[in-house]
């Protein structure tokens, strides 16, 4: 068993580790020798196709569809093209507007959620071009899309998703990167810019491992509450709403992520002497707005434990604790961010002695409705 597991006591701490090696397998050979371009030889979308599309939608469960909310914004930024993003058991029943110019984007580590294959097939029947990013080859998702962008990250057994989450983002900035070299919307330094970038994602996530002990101080904290929040801006917030789940999963501390502005239009309501919040401020744009919105939950008594980019820790002087990631582009800081919030998950599950790989009531996949 400890074999199997690496030398970890457990899956997902084995997972959290191998995610460097999982970012580069995704690159993989999806990056040319010459650093500048993206390669996705899979995708049979033909330029003239791309050119079609005129909006995209991304469907997918649980996590999945956190890794859709990042997926979105790097779509957006680098494209240039509409992207909504759905939870797969809504998006059927909202009676979404597909036509033969979307593109839908399912996202499933199994690519055997039930919710998921249902939206593939209902774009399908709507006649729109599938792509299918996912972490299992052959699997129904993978047969059934047009298209199919596979995670090298690896078998993941933790129900807690991990290392496939963050395959997902690497995906998608594959992905969005293929579309602005493809539709021109993005100059050839620039796209090389976030290639650099991307290729030093593995070894900035190692550093991040080594601080591992500082996050088990914080989730030992944590873990002798039963409330408290993730605030963030942008991306932030979208890896605030991963940060969250993750920790609900596995440690059954009830946690809320909202969006750092949103606070003062209900939430702040709750913040009381001693509560926890985890605060994200790795975007630089978003910054001092959420350096701010800090101070307001920070007024009220919360203990704030603050993730923010290097080179940006005037944040030190406004939270109780921090957490320094390395410096990358702020489109790729997911990438990095959510790391600190699954090992903050991981102990705090682990100091409430519960059984982290297999929580209660989950299911690694599942394919009912
Ligand atoms: C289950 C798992 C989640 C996962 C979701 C979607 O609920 O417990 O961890 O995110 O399904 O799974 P998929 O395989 O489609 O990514």
């Amino acid at each position: 068993i400890t074999a199997e597991k690496a030398g970890f006591d457990h899956f997902m701490m084995k997972e959290i580790h191998e995610q460097p090696k999982a970012y580069r397998d995704t690159m993989g050979s999806r990056i040319d020798a010459s650093g500048r371009k993206v390669v996705l030889n899979e995708v049979k979308l033909t330029a003239e196709q791309l050119r079609d599309v005129n909006q995209i939608h991304i469907v997918a469960c649980g996590t999945a569809y956190h890794a859709g909310l990042i997926g979105k914004n790097v779509i957006e930024r680098l494209a240039r093209i509409p992207v909504e993003t759905d939870v797969a058991s809504e998006y059927r029943y909202r009676s979404p507007i597909i036509t033969k110019n979307t593109l839908v984007i399912v996202v499933s580590q199994s690519g055997e959620t039930a919710d998921t294959l249902a939206a593939l097939r209902e774009a399908k029947r709507n006649g729109a071009r599938v792509l299918a990013i996912t972490n299992v080859v052959g699997s129904s998702v993978a047969r059934e899309a047009d298209d199919v962008i596979v995670t090298w990250a690896g078998p993941e057994i933790a129900v807690a998703s991990t290392k496939a989450y963050t395959s997902q983002l690497i995906a998608f900035y594959l992905f969005g990167l293929y579309l602005a070299q493809t539709l021109g919307t993005q100059d050839e330094a620039y796209i090389a810019e976030v290639i650099d970038a991307i290729k030093l994602l593995p070894e900035q996530v190692e550093y991040i491992l080594g601080q591992a002990e500082a996050v088990k101080q914080v989730a030992e904290q944590v873990a002798t509450h039963e409330d408290l929040f993730f605030i963030g801006r942008g991306m932030d917030y979208a890896v605030a709403l991963e940060g969250s789940l993750k920790l609900k999963e596995i440690s059954y501390i009830h946690s809320e992520a909202y969006a750092a502005g949103e606070l003062k239009h209900g939430t702040l309501a709750l913040i009381e002497d001693g509560i926890p919040v985890i605060a994200l401020a790795t975007q630089h744009d978003l910054f001092e707005k959420t350096v701010s919105n800090i101070k307001e939950v920070k007024a009220r008594g919360a203990y704030v434990f603050g993730i923010h980019s290097a080179g940006e820790d005037e944040l030190k002087k406004s939270v109780d604790q921090t957490l320094e990631i390395p410096k990358t582009l702020p489109l790729l800081t997911p990438a990095l961010s959510v790391v600190p919030l699954q090992l903050l998950a991981y102990y705090a599950s682990l100091a409430r002695g519960n059984d982290v790989d297999k929580p209660r009531n989950l299911a690694k996949s599942v394919t009912v409705e």
